[in-house]
C-alpha cells in the first residue's frame, strides 16, 4: 500500500462520529432539564428534607452494566427522578438546619450550566482572559470585603476542604521551605478535619500536630497556645503556622483572631483563618466586629457555596501575598511554553493545584451582580437573627436546652427530659439515647434536616438556619414540632426504662 492508498483507507475507516445533535433537539432537551429543576425548587418546602437510604437499597435501583443501548433524555430524566432524585437530603431545603445549609440561587445555577455549556477553561490567561478576568473581580470583591491589600490574591477552588490544603501547602513553603520534618502546626481542638486531612495529604505527621483547646465558648485559647509555641521553640522545633476558626463547624465559634494576628506576626506564624462558614458575615456589623482583625491573616478560606448561595462547587482561598502562592504552586512545563509569564497578568494555575479548572466565577458573578449586594447584607443579617429567634425558643422551651452560647448562625441544644432517668443508667447515655431517637423521628417524619455533634463529650444537636429560603415560621414550626416530638420520644423512653430525676 503507497502512501496515498494508506490515506485513503484511513479517510473511508473514519465516519466522524460525534455527540453533537440538531439546535432544535438540544433546545429540547435542555427545556425538559430546566422544567426538572425549577420543579425542584418549587416544590421543596412540600417535600422532605432528609432522604435516606441502604446501600443494597440503591444498588437495586441503578447498579447497571455499562449501556450499550442509547436512551432519551424523557427516560433519563425519569429514571432520574423515579431512582436518584429520592435518595438524597436536600441542603437547600427551607427546614434543612444540620451542618451547614448550601442553597445556590437560580441565577446560580444558570450561570452554573452556562460555565458548563461553554466550557472555558480557566486555569490561564491565554486560553481564557475573559473566565481570568471575571475571576479576578470576584477575588477583587471579596478582598474589599476582607480588607486585604490590592496585591493579595488566590483562587476559587471546590469548597473549604481544597481551599485549606492550597493554603497549608504555601504555609509550609512559603515558612519551611522542603525539608519541613521538624515544623510544627497549631489548630484549636475544634477545626475542621479538612485541616488534620491537608496536614496529612502535603506530608505532616500527627506529632507534628498540637490541639490547642478551647475556652467555655469554644475559642482558641491564647495562653495554651503561647505555651505550646514556647515549649516547642525550646524542643529546637520549628513552629510554622496557626490555623484560627472563624465561625467553627462545631458551634460557630470564632477564634480570636485579633490576638492572633498579632501573636503570629511576633512569632513569624503563617496565620491562617479557616472562614469557610464565616467569612461572609463579613457583610454584617455584627459579623465584621466578631472577625475583626481578619484582614491580618497571611491566608483566608472562604466557601460561597455556604453563606454566599451560590450552587456546588464553589470555594475561595485567598492569600495576603499573590506572590507566596506563585512561590508554592508555579511550575514551567514546555508544554505549557504558550502562556504568558507577563508579571501583569495572573495564571491561575499557578495558585493552586488545578491546571483545568472550570469557569467557577460566572456564577458567583452572575449571582451577585443579579441580586446586588444589599440582599446579600439582608440575608446574612436575617440569619444572624434566625439563629437568635432559635435561642430564644430554646431557652423558652422548658425541655430543650441550648449548650452553649451562638456567636454567628449555629445553636446547638439538646432535649432535657422531665421525667426520671431509668435507675441503673448513666444520664448523658440517657439523653444520647434520647436526642438520638428524636433526630431519627424528625428525619423520619421528614419535618426537618439535623445534624449532631458531641461538646465536652455530650451528645448535642446543631440548628443552623442558614438558607435564603428558611422563613422565621420554618424555625417557629421546627422548634414546636422538636418540642412535641421529644415528649413523645421521651414518654415512649419511659415506657421501657423508669427511674431518678433529672430536669434542664
Ligand atoms: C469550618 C469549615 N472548614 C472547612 C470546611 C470544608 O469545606 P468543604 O466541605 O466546602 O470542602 C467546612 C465544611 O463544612 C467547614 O465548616
Amino acid at each position: 500500500m503507497d502512501k496515498d492508498q494508506h490515506i485513503d483507507a484511513l479517510k473511508a475507516c473514519i465516519s466522524d462520529v460525534t455527540l453533537d445533535m440538531d439546535p432544535h433537539k438540544m433546545r429540547q432537551m435542555g427545556y425538559q432539564v430546566i422544567d426538572t429543576i425549577v420543579d425542584h425548587i418549587s416544590g421543596l418546602k412540600g417535600r422532605s428534607p432528609a432522604n435516606f437510604a441502604d446501600p443494597p437499597t440503591m444498588k437495586a435501583l441503578l447498579d447497571e452494566p455499562m449501556p450499550e443501548q442509547p436512551q432519551t433524555m424523557e427516560a433519563l430524566l425519569d429514571t432520574f427522578k423515579e431512582r436518584v432524585y429520592p435518595y438524597a437530603i436536600h441542603p437547600d431545603h427551607p427546614r434543612f438546619f444540620g451542618y451547614f445549609p448550601c442553597s445556590g440561587s437560580i441565577v446560580g445555577i444558570l450561570a452554573d450550566a452556562l460555565a458548563s455549556g461553554t466550557n472555558f477553561f480557566a486555569g490561564h490567561w491565554y486560553a481564557g482572559a475573559g473566565p481570568s478576568q471575571v475571576e479576578l473581580v470576584v477575588l477583587d470583591w471579596f478582598k474589599t470585603m476582607l480588607g486585604y491589600p490590592s496585591e493579595a490574591g488566590g483562587l476559587l477552588v471546590s469548597g473549604g476542604s481544597m481551599a485549606n490544603l492550597t493554603a497549608l501547602t504555601a504555609a509550609r513553603h512559603n515558612k519551611l521551605g522542603e525539608r519541613f520534618d521538624d515544623g510544627v502546626l497549631y489548630l484549636s481542638e475544634q477545626s475542621h478535619a479538612s485541616i488534620d486531612r491537608a496536614a496529612r495529604v502535603i506530608g505532616f505527621r500527627q506529632d507534628q500536630i498540637r490541639y490547642i483547646t478551647v475556652d467555655e465558648t469554644y475559642r482558641l485559647d491564647m495562653n495554651t497556645l503561647k505555651q505550646a509555641v514556647e515549649a516547642d521553640r525550646k524542643a529546637g522545633l520549628r513552629p510554622f503556622c496557626v490555623v484560627a476558626n472563624a465561625g467553627s463547624t462545631n458551634t460557630g465559634a470564632v477564634d480570636p483572631i485579633f490576638d492572633l494576628a498579632a501573636f503570629s506576626m511576633e512569632q513569624n506564624l503563617w496565620l491562617h483563618v479557616d472562614a469557610a462558614y464565616g467569612g461572609f458575615g463579613m457583610l454584617s456589623d455584627r459579623g465584621r466586629h466578631l472577625l475583626r482583625g481578619i484582614d491580618e491573616a497571611d491566608s483566608i478560606t472562604l466557601d460561597p457555596h455556604k453563606w454566599l448561595y451560590v450552587p456546588f462547587e464553589a470555594g475561595c482561598l485567598l492569600c495576603k501575598d499573590r506572590k507566596s502562592l506563585e512561590r508554592t504552586f508555579t511550575m514551567h512545563p514546555e508544554y505549557l511554553q504558550d502562556i504568558d509569564r507577563d508579571d501583569n497578568l495572573v495564571n491561575f494555575c499557578d495558585h493552586g493545584i488545578q491546571l483545568t479548572r472550570s469557569f467557577r466565577a460566572l456564577k458567583i458573578w452572575m449571582t451577585l451582580k443579579h441580586y446586588g449586594i444589599e440582599k446579600f447584607q439582608a440575608l446574612v443579617d436575617q440569619h444572624l437573627d434566625l439563629a437568635l429567634l432559635a435561642k430564644a425558643l430554646f431557652d423558652q422551651s422548658p425541655v430543650l436546652d441550648v449548650m452553649v452560647r451562638p456567636q454567628l448562625g449555629v445553636v446547638c441544644f439538646r432535649y432535657i427530659p422531665e421525667t426520671p432517668v431509668p435507675d441503673h443508667m448513666d444520664r448523658e447515655t440517657y439523653l444520647q439515647k434520647l436526642n438520638e431517637a428524636l433526630v431519627e423521628r424528625i428525619h423520619r417524619n421528614g419535618k426537618a434536616l439535623l445534624s449532631t455533634t458531641r461538646l465536652q463529650n455530650q451528645y448535642a444537636i446543631r440548628f443552623c438556619p442558614m438558607n435564603h429560603r428558611t422563613t422565621k415560621e420554618d424555625v417557629i414550626s421546627t422548634i414546636a414540632v422538636l418540642e412535641q416530638t421529644g415528649r413523645e420520644v421521651e414518654k415512649e423512653m419511659v415506657s421501657k426504662w423508669a427511674g431518678g430525676q433529672i430536669g434542664k
